[in-house]
């Protein structure tokens, strides 16, 4: 069973950045477990006085539903051209201890909505190098998706076809980067 974990970084209740990962999620293959991590709000503020074993509950518990994934696809709003400062906190966290972090060697992608014309291209591009710095397998393919409030039904359902066809590719990646790193970490055979 391969399971796949999202991360939107936005709290809001009607968030775009929520429904463009369930629009993901609904396009995953039979076999893909797909869990939406919540728990974003109650990671405390970033402290290294904090940052001791055991870590605070809400840390472990983001720890370990990254470290209990085989991929993960997070969806960032842009603010200020930036990502959202809860998820930078949460990345922070999850980032240490750097050279054992659960997101090290993980496969990410990465996906993003805004309401402007840009569709958090910035937003998506910070997401890619803290990533990166944190040592994770940022999968290539991106999806931007502007002028949201276009792109959704009143449901929250996805209604563009385009964006649809970016999701599938994205997924496609996601599941490939997962297979690569199964295969790199299979005993090899005597
Ligand atoms: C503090 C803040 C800063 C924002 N900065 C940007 C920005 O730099 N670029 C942009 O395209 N949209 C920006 N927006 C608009 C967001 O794209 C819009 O609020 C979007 O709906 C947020 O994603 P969500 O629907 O998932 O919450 C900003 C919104 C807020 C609240």
């Amino acid at each position: 069973m391969t399971k796949i974990l999202g991360i939107s970084g936005s709290l809001r209740r009607d968030s775009y950045n929520s429904r463009l990962l369930e629009a993901a999620a609904s396009l995953l293959p039979e076999g893909v477990e797909f869990e939406q991590y919540r728990g974003l709000k109650r990671v405390p503020p970033y402290d290294q006085d904090d940052d001791v074993e055991p870590p605070p509950r809400a840390v472990a518990r983001l720890r370990e539903a990254l470290s209990a994934a085989d991929g993960v696809l997070i969806a960032t709003p842009e603010y200020n051209s930036s990502i959202p400062g809860v998820l930078k906190n949460a990345l922070d966290w999850a980032s240490r201890p750097l050279m054992t972090n659960a997101l090290r060697f993980r496969p990410v992608a990465v996906c993003g909505a805004s309401t402007g014309a840009f569709g958090a291209v910035w937003a998506q591009a910070e997401l890619r190098k803290v990533l990166a710095a944190m040592g994770a397998r940022v999968v290539e393919a991106e999806v931007p998706v502007g002028h949201a409030p276009n792109r959704f039904d009143e449901d929250g359902l996805l209604v563009d076809e385009e964006i649809r066809e970016q999701l599938v590719a994205l997924v496609e990646a996601l599941l490939a980067g997962v297979a690569e790193r199964r295969e790199s970490m299979a005993p090899v055979a005597a």
